[in-house]
Formats: C-alpha cells, sequence, structure tokens
C-alpha cells in the first residue's frame, strides 16, 4: 500500500529552471563559454558541481578542482540572490493542491531534491510546513541518477520505497526513483520521463484522483 509520497523540488513543486539558467548564463558570459536553453535542459535534476562540468565539457575547458567550486559558488550566489523574488505565489500550478490533498489524506510528504537551496525555496514559497521530512543537496553526497536522496527520504518516513511514489520532471530522477524500486510519476514531455510509471505533461493534471486511478491496486 502507498503512504508516502516524495517530491522533487525545481520543476515539479515551482520552477526555477529559468533561475538557474539566468545565473548559469551570467557566468558562461563572464567566462566567455557558449551556454543556451539546450545545455540548459542537460543540467535539469544533476547537482551544481555535475552542472558546471557539463557546461565546461560542452566548451571544451578543464580547469582545477578549486576553481571549479568558485566558479560554482559565483553562480549558486547570482542564484540565491534571484530566489528573493520568489514568493508564495510561485507554486506551478496544482502543486500547492495535490500537497494539501496529501495532508489532509494523511499521507507521508517528503521532498528529495538535489538541490542545497531547497530550504530556502520552500521558504520562499511558504512551503515547509507540508513536508514531514526534508532530504535535499546536503542530505547525501550521491546525487541523481543515484538513489540516495529519495533512499534518504523513505527511510526517514519509515517506509520501504514500495511504499512510496516520487514525483519527478527530470529524465534523471526517474532513473534514481526506478534504481531503487520507487513508483514513479513524470512530470513533463515523453522524451525527458517517459520511462516513469505514469507520466504528466504537467503537475495540474496530477492529481490526487488521477494518481489513484493509475495505481488503483496500491490504495
Ligand atoms: C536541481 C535542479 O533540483 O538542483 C538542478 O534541477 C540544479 O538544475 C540542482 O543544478 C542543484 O541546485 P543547487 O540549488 O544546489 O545549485
Ligand atoms: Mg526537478
Amino acid at each position: 500500500m502507498i503512504k508516502g509520497f516524495i517530491f522533487d523540488l525545481d520543476g515539479v513543486i515551482t520552477d526555477t529552471a529559468e533561475l538557474h539558467f539566468a545565473a548559469w548564463k551570467k557566468l558562461s558570459d563572464d567566462m566567455d563559454w557558449q551556454f543556451d536553453r539546450d545545455l540548459n535542459e542537460k543540467l535539469r535534476g544533476i547537482s551544481r558541481m555535475d552542472s558546471i562540468k557539463v557546461i565546461m565539457d560542452h566548451n571544451n575547458v578543464s580547469l582545477k578542482e578549486e576553481t571549479i567550486m568558485e566558479l560554482a559558488t559565483q553562480k549558486n550566489d547570482i542564484y540565491v540572490e534571484s530566489l528573493d523574488h520568489m514568493t508564495p505565489e510561485d507554486y506551478l500550478p496544482g502543486a500547492k493542491e495535490l500537497l494539501t490533498h496529501l495532508r489532509s489524506e494523511g499521507f507521508s510528504v517528503a521532498l528529495g531534491s538535489a538541490s542545497k537551496n531547497a530550504e530556502k525555496v520552500l521558504k520562499q514559497l511558504n512551503a515547509t510546513h507540508y513536508f514531514d521530512v526534508i532530504g535535499d543537496g546536503n542530505s547525501v553526497s550521491r546525487s541523481k541518477p543515484a538513489p540516495d536522496i529519495f533512499l534518504y527520504a523513505s527511510e526517514k518516513m519509515g517506509l520501504s520505497p514500495e511504499r512510496c511514489i516520487v514525483f519527478e520532471d527530470a529524465e534523471k530522477g526517474i532513473d534514481a526513483a526506478k534504481a531503487s524500486n520507487f513508483y514513479s510519476v513524470g512530470i513533463g514531455p515523453e522524451e525527458r520521463v517517459g520511462h516513469a510509471d505514469v507520466r504528466f505533461d504537467t503537475m495540474k493534471e496530477a492529481t490526487l484522483f488521477e494518481v489513484k486511478s493509475h495505481f488503483k491496486d496500491l490504495f
């Protein structure tokens, strides 16, 4: 029986992709690196350090680890500042309604995000109270596609993976869920999350009714 839900943050609860894009673009322009929206898509779900390495590979750049960390910090400073403008109006349509519904039905709810800024994002949205457990980029060392963040969240909820449904918008996030036998809901296009157990174009369609209808033997 399903008792818990684990949510990715960026692209599921709120859309931060544009803010990440603007921050990476600023760093790339300063460094004279090529960076566009297609490349930004490849960063969906992966950690900050993995992201900068993808951008550097794309530009055939290699730098000392220390320099890479400094540049990633520069990008993060830009990103964190942009979060100041995020408000409780910035949930993706349907996300707040689903979280409210899950709480009212008594399910356990956890965050399973790769972001080290998850607490700030939740605070800006006024969403912290929806979560029993917060798993973020500071909770585990291996990031998606490793299943560690979801295992951390399910263990803290006291539930085995087979009793949890993971919501993810990233290809590597669905890979992570499947790697440890979590049920998965993909949010986004077929070519990105078509390997999830069930897929919706947006969070608006991903109501508890629709999710229960799909996994009907598990409720
Ligand atoms: C993920 C985003 O949620 O968090 C990625 O999808 C991002 O794009 C990653 O790189 C790490 O975020 P942060 O806030 O720790 O730089
Ligand atoms: Mg995401």
